[in-house]
Order: structure tokens, then sequence, then C-alpha cells
């Protein structure tokens, strides 16, 4: 499996299985058959409410000598309710006890906002963090101590602007391993991927194929979802691809690591095979002159109205 190096010395497996949106059953069968058919990579978080199941999945997997730990790169995410420097640690062994690991490859501040200290959402604009008063340096810092704890192996953030990722460099002088955020030809975010790609900031991307399973997002504007966009189908075929291969090896030819999310063995098999598949010249120009804009993920899903989180637009 094709790796990208990190900032702090780290590989990352270029391709993973994305855990959001799986039913706790799904996800121990989804990690299973993903470690058995050969993924090194699953992404998880403690808020995705399956860890325990991944955890299951993985755990026995290198039981039953499919895959070993050290050869197995998991991702968990800190949830916005452990901002507190002095929860950082809690939140992060909740997870490291729910997965059953002793550590994890990479953790990731999951969202640049924070919520009072045991609220999972938030109910009201009070329930926020103000985070004049918690800058999220101080959470980064706190999750930069879990590394030299040996809880984790790298650092980095979800979800991070330009301008929130400029201040908690400057704030913390670390420049986080990983950015994960939102990237597929209809957000391919190209100023926070050159900014990245300067900063030495991995990228990651979620939702690569435009989040199917979330109907109420799929359609924008009259536009087909990413997954039947015309151009992408058009260039799938030619490339001897499913337009979710497409889009996959689109995402790593980009230089970026790519977690798509499946819970089908059809599928979870299809996707690993574009790992390895070379784009043409002419595939990767085609998807990028690709100028439908959509972003399927908005915070504004659980951000009630009238609150800002650092900022009026959240994404800035
Ligand atoms: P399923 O889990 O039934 O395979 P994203 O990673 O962008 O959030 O997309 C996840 C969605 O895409 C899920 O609905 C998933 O369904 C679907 N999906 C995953 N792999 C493929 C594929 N190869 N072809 C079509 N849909 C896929």
């Amino acid at each position: 499996m094709k790796t990208f190096t990190l900032n702090d010395g780290n590989a990352i497996p270029a391709f993973g299985l994305g855990t959001w949106k799986s039913s706790e059953d799904d996800a121990y069968r989804a990690v299973k058959e993903a470690l058995r058919v050969g993924y090194n990579h699953i992404d998880g978080a403690w808020i995705y409410q399956n860890e325990d199941e991944v955890g299951r999945g993985i755990c026995e997997s290198i039981k039953e000598g499919i895959i070993k730990r050290e050869e197995v790169f998991v991702t968990s995410k800190l949830w916005n309710s452990f901002h507190a420097p002095e929860d950082v640690e809690k939140g992060c062994r909740e997870t490291l006890t729910k997965l059953g690991l002793e550590y994890v490859d990479l953790y990731l501040m999951h969202w640049p906002v924070a919520f009072r200290s045991g609220k999972l959402m938030p109910e009201g604009t009070e329930d926020f963090w103000p985070l004049s008063d918690l800058p999220l340096s101080k959470t980064f810092e706190a999750m930069l101590k879990l590394r030299d704890q040996g809880l984790v192996k790298s650092v980095g953030v979800s979800n991070f602007s330009i301008s929130k990722l400029e201040k908690m460099i400057a704030e913390s002088g670390v420049v986080p391993a990983v950015n994960q955020v939102e990237l597929h030809p209809y957000n391919p975010q190209e100023e926070l991927f050159s900014y990245c790609s300067d900063k030495g900031i991995h990228l990651t991307a979620y939702s690569p194929l435009g989040s199917g399973d979330r109907p109420k997002f799929l359609r924008h504007k009259g536009e087909s979802p990413v997954l039947e966009n015309e151009i992408v189908k058009v260039t799938a075929a030619e490339e001897g691809l499913t337009p979710a291969q497409l889009l996959i090896a689109w995402a790593i030819d980009r230089g970026t690591s790519v977690i798509p999310k499946s819970a089908n063995p059809g599928r979870i098999a299809e996707n690993l095979a574009a790992a390895s598949h070379t784009l043409s010249a002419k595939a990767r120009s085609a998807i990028n002159e690709i100028d439908t804009r959509f972003r399927y993920v908005d915070i504004k899903e659980w951000c009630l109205p009238g609150i800002t989180c650092e900022g009026d637009n959240f994404w800035v």
C-alpha cells in the first residue's frame, strides 16, 4: 500500500476505511472484512459511537493473525467536549479503552470548536466554550503531550481552515501532522490544499464519494451527486474504473490520503482495488475541470442559529 510521509516522520497509508455513519454491527463487520482483504488503515472517532465495534474488529483480526498491530494504522479523534486541556487525556483514554488498543497511530482534534465538558452535542449557545477563553492551541498542546506519553503516534486536526491553522500554529509553535477535511471534486479546497502543501501538513480526504448515505444532502441545486456526475461517469469508464474508484484514485493522485466509508463487502473490495490504480493525465485534468462546488458536511447541521465559532463564518 502506498504511504505518505508525515511531517513527524511517521507514514500514513494512502487509503483506509472510513467508519463514520456505520452502525455498530456494520462497523465491526466492515473493519473485519477490510482487514481481511488487505486494508491497513482504519479511520474512526469517539463521536461515531461505534468505536467499541471498530476496536473489536481490529483486535479480533490481530488475534486471528490477519494483521499485526504495528501493520494497521488507526486514527481516532478527540470530541469537542474534551477540549479543556485537563479533559484531553480522558477523551483519548476513553477511545483507547473502547478500541482495546494501547495507542492510536493518529489522533486528531475533530473540530475547531469546543463544547462544555460533558456536552455531547450543544443544546444552546451557552453549551459552547467561549473560544476566546480556550484557544485551540491549548487543546492542541495537551494533545501533543499524549504523544510524549506514548498514547498516540501522530497528532493532527480535522475540519480546520487556513486561518484556524495559522493561529494555532503561531500560538503553539507546532505544525499539525494532518488536517482531515472534506475533499472531492465538488469540494477540492484548492487554497487550503496549497497552504497545507506549503506548510507540510498532510491532508486526508473524508466523504471522498460525496457521503451518499446522507440523502438530504445529495442534491445541490439540481446537480448530480458527485458519484453520478457525467464527467466522473465518462472518465471512470474510459479509465476502466467505477465512479467510486475514480474518485479514490484521483484523491491519492492528488497526494491526499482517502478514507471512503463502506459497509458492503463488494464495495470494500472495489474501493481497495482503486488504491493501486495509476491515474492517466487525461483523467486527472478531466476531474480537475469539474466546476460544480458543493460541501456535503456543514457545521450548520449541529450549530444552532446564532452560534458563531471564532468568526461569523465557521469555515473561515
Ligand atoms: P455502502 O456503505 O453501502 O457501501 P463517503 O465515504 O463519501 O462518506 O461515502 C460513503 C457512501 O458511499 C456510503 O453510502 C457507501 O455505501 C457508499 N459507497 C462506498 N463505496 C462505494 C462504491 N464503491 N460505489 C458506490 N457507493 C459506495
